[in-house]
């Protein structure tokens, strides 16, 4: 893929050296938050962009961001009466695999766009050849943006009350938002109770301070390898680019280079199952990334489409529960819903979203297995990429804030609005 042979072995030289982002003890902490998902104590939000972007990136973005999906969480750990293990799609996310390898642009024919670790989006020939220096330029913006996370998540910013209140505007702030109101009036005598009981809310470490990973698609193998380090505590290798790695839809194959890598760190994994995904798959999948049944160490993040969800995905949990497997089943309600609007601009409707969610759910009462969790696209901007939700954005409206580097995603209210709705589902 690489153009400049000598440049990409430079690059990878350098990464080598680089500290890495995360660290093997923090790894495994996930690993055993994920376990806790596997076995039906914590629910799972994975979430963030798509893509994330070299050019717009700022502090509000990464600020806004984590504001929604923290509110998010709060709801959902109401919802779900469990513990919301916290997961950005995010300091890293920055590869896309294509089903095309090139596009057309006007009249022109151009390589695609694969990431800004890659190539540039600019639609012009020289912007899309892969360049290995922005591997690096990859390394260091998911520096600042984990410091920046780091900083808010353990200084004071996710102070539950701080969210709690965030979440009150949001339902107070229109007519649909109050249908929420039985949720946000419950989370506050919640506190309020154990107020009551007397315990210190202003004291209580775990009321002001979160744990917050951070995960990407493993894509560019050259990026993963090169910040992969063996732990000195237990000589196991780890990548540190990211807590957790997943593969893609188009890289799964369990003899392929990715899978590969993944089995061999030690990291927690995950992979998407998509409509193609048999149960021998999916078993093997299992057996190759966690032949020693680690609960936490696998997430499978299915994502069917919200017509198929409800005849694919029980055939699965019935195929991995009966092999023993302990995974976390996921639900990526984005990528299996995508359309084509008219002027040929990718988005989602909600209401598709929302389907697809609420499928995964009755699969998994109906098998009695536990739904993990869910994997989500969003952005803390008020952006105009997908169709409905409490504004009901429609297709004319679509170019109006269409800033995503890939993929459509929800904006902060339709984010909040999935979130209370699948509240709902976990608490009925
Ligand atoms: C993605 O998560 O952005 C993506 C490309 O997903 P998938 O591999 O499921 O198509
Ligand atoms: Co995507």
């Amino acid at each position: 893929m690489w153009p400049d042979d000598a440049g990409l072995k430079r690059v990878h030289e350098q990464l080598s050296s680089l500290p890495p982002l995360v660290f093997a003890g923090e790894a495994r902490r996930l690993t055993s938050a994920l376990g806790d998902a596997a076995e039906g104590h914590a629910f799972l939000l994975q979430a963030g962009d798509c893509a994330e972007s070299f050019t717009d990136f700022t502090a509000d973005g990464i600020r806004d961001k984590l504001r929604v999906i923290l509110q998010m969480a709060v709801v959902l750990t109401y919802g779900a009466g469990v513990p919301v293990v916290k997961l950005g799609r995010i300091a890293g996310q920055f590869a896309k695999p294509r089903s095309s390898p090139t596009e057309m642009v006007g009249a022109e024919v151009l390589d695609s766009f694969r990431g800004h670790m890659v190539n540039d989006d600019l639609p012009e020939r020289a912007a899309r050849v892969p360049d290995p220096d922005r591997l690096i330029t990859a390394y260091h913006q998911s520096v600042s943006t984990l410091n920046l996370l780091r900083a808010f998540t353990k200084g004071g910013f996710a102070d539950l009350a701080q969210v709690h209140a965030w979440n009150q505007e949001f339902v107070a702030s229109s007519s649909e938002g109050r249908r929420f109101d039985a949720i946000a009036k419950g989370i506050d005598r919640a506190l309020r109770f154990m107020g009551a009981c007397g315990i210190d809310l202003a004291r209580e470490d775990s009321l002001h301070e979160v744990d917050f990973w951070t995960s990407h698609e493993a894509l560019i193998l050259d990026y993963e390898e090169a910040l992969t380090r063996r732990d000195s505590l237990t000589g196991d290798w780890y990548d540190c680019s990211a807590h957790m790695l997943w593969v893609g839809e188009r890289t799964r194959q369990i003899d392929g280079a990715h899978c590969e890598f993944l089995s061999g760190i030690h990291n927690p994994v995950g992979s998407k199952v998509g409509p193609s995904a048999t149960p021998d798959d999916v078993v093997a999948l299992c057996q190759r990334l966690n032949p020693e049944r680690v609960p936490g160490r696998v997430s499978l993040i299915t994502r069917f489409g919200a017509d198929h969800v409800e005849t694919s995905l029980p055939p699965l949990l019935r195929a991995v529960r009966e092999e023993g497997h302990p995974v976390v089943w996921v639900c990526d309600p984005m990528h299996g819903n995508t359309i084509n609007a008219e002027g040929g601009r990718k988005t989602r409707r909600f209401d598709d979203i929302l389907t697809e969610i609420k499928g995964f759910f009755q699969a998994h009462a109906q098998e009695g297995t536990w739904p993990g969790g869910v994997h989500v696209e969003l952005t803390g901007d008020d952006v105009t990429e997908c169709l409905g939700g409490m504004e009901d954005i429609v297709e004319d409206q679509l170019h109006q804030r269409y800033t995503t580097a890939c993929d459509p995603r929800l904006n902060a209210r339709q984010s909040l609005d999935l979130a209370f709705r699948v509240a709902e589902f976990l608490r009925d």
